[in-house]
C-alpha cells in the first residue's frame, strides 16, 4: 500500500467520490485510490455502479471503504439524490474526480461532417459532458465547504480547446467539452470567494485505451496511447499538487497548460 497524501496540505484521510467509476480511466483512478492508505473511503459513481462486476471486486476486497452508486447524472431526481447518500456515511469530501463522459453510444456516433449533425445527439452529448459536471458541484457543494483542502478535478479533452482546433469535426463531443470548461471556469472565479478551500481543474488525460477512444484508435502511435492505469497516476499526481491558486486551469497529463 502506498501513503502519499492525496490532496497537498490535507492532514487527514481523504472522502473521494469518483464519477465514471465502472470503465477506463474513472475504474483505474478508484483502484489507485482504495490502495492509498491515506484514503478513508471511495464512492464510485457511474449508472450501473451496482452491478459492476469490476467494482463488485474491488468492494470484496476493500469492504465498507468502498460505496457503489449507481446514478445517471443526466438526470435530475438522481443527482439530487447524491449528496443525501453520501452523507450517510461522511460529512464531507476532499477529492471529487469526475470521469463520466460520452463520445460514442446508441444513438451517438462523432459527427465528420456538417451533414451528420442532429439535435438529439447535440442534446445528449453536452446533457453529461457540459452539464453533469458543473450540476454536480452545484449538488456536492455542501460537502466540499469545510475547513480542509478539497479539489473537484474534471476530465475534459484536449479536442474541446478551440484555440487547438484545427482538424475539425466531432462538432458535438468537441463543443460539449469546451462548454465543460467555461461552466468550470466559471465556477473555479465563484469559489475563488466562496470556497475558499477548493480547487477546480479541468484535466486532459491523454489519449487512453478505454471503451470511449478504442473505436477511433487507428491512427494513435503506440507510444501515444496510454493504458488506463497510467493515465489515473498522472492524473492523480496532478491532483494531488493541486492548490487554490491553480483553479480554474486546464492542465494536460504532463502539467502542462491547455490553451482554451
Ligand atoms: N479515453 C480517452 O482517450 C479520453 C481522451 C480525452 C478525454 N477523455 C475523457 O475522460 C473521461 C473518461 O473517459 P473513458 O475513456 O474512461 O470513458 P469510458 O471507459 O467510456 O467510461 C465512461 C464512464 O462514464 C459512465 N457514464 C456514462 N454515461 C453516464 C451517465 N449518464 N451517468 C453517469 N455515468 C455515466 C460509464 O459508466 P456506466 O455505463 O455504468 O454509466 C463509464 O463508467 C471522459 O470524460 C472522456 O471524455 C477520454
Amino acid at each position: 500500500m502506498n501513503a502519499v497524501s492525496v490532496i497537498v496540505g490535507l492532514d487527514t484521510p481523504a472522502n473521494v467520490l469518483v464519477t465514471g467509476a465502472s470503465s477506463g480511466i474513472g475504474l483505474a483512478v478508484v483502484r489507485q485510490l482504495l490502495a492509498n492508505d491515506r484514503v478513508a473511503g471511495v464512492f464510485a459513481l457511474s449508472r450501473h455502479a451496482e452491478t459492476s462486476p469490476e467494482l463488485a471486486a474491488l468492494q470484496a476486497d476493500h469492504g465498507e471503504r468502498l460505496q457503489l452508486l449507481s446514478v445517471d447524472l443526466t438526470s435530475n431526481e438522481a443527482l439530487a439524490s447524491v449528496a443525501g447518500r453520501i452523507n450517510i456515511h461522511c460529512d464531507r469530501l476532499h477529492l471529487v474526480f469526475s470521469a463520466a463522459g460520452v463520445l460514442h453510444a446508441p444513438g451517438v456516433t462523432p459527427e465528420k461532417s456538417l451533414t451528420s449533425l442532429s439535435r438529439a445527439s447535440l442534446e445528449s452529448v453536452f446533457a453529461l459532458n457540459a452539464f453533469a459536471p458543473v450540476l454536480l458541484a452545484q449538488a456536492l457543494a455542501p460537502l466540499l465547504r469545510h475547513d480542509e483542502p478539497a479539489v473537484f478535478a474534471s476530465l475534459s479533452a484536449r479536442v474541446g480547446s478551440i484555440g487547438d482546433n484545427q482538424l475539425g469535426g466531432w462538432y458535438a463531443y468537441r463543443a460539449s467539452k469546451a462548454a465543460q470548461n467555461q461552466l468550470l471556469r466559471t465556477l473555479a472565479v465563484e469559489w475563488r470567494r466562496t470556497l475558499r478551500n477548493a480547487c477546480v481543474l479541468l484535466l486532459h488525460p491523454g489519449t487512453v485505451d478505454t471503451p470511449l477512444s478504442r473505436p477511433f484508435q487507428a491512427n494513435v502511435p503506440e507510444s501515444k496511447l496510454f493504458t488506463p492505469e497510467r493515465a489515473a497516476r498522472q492524473l492523480l499526481d496532478i491532483v494531488a499538487q493541486a492548490t487554490p491558486a491553480n483553479s480554474g486551469c486546464f492542465v494536460a497529463w504532463d502539467g502542462s497548460t491547455v490553451p482554451w
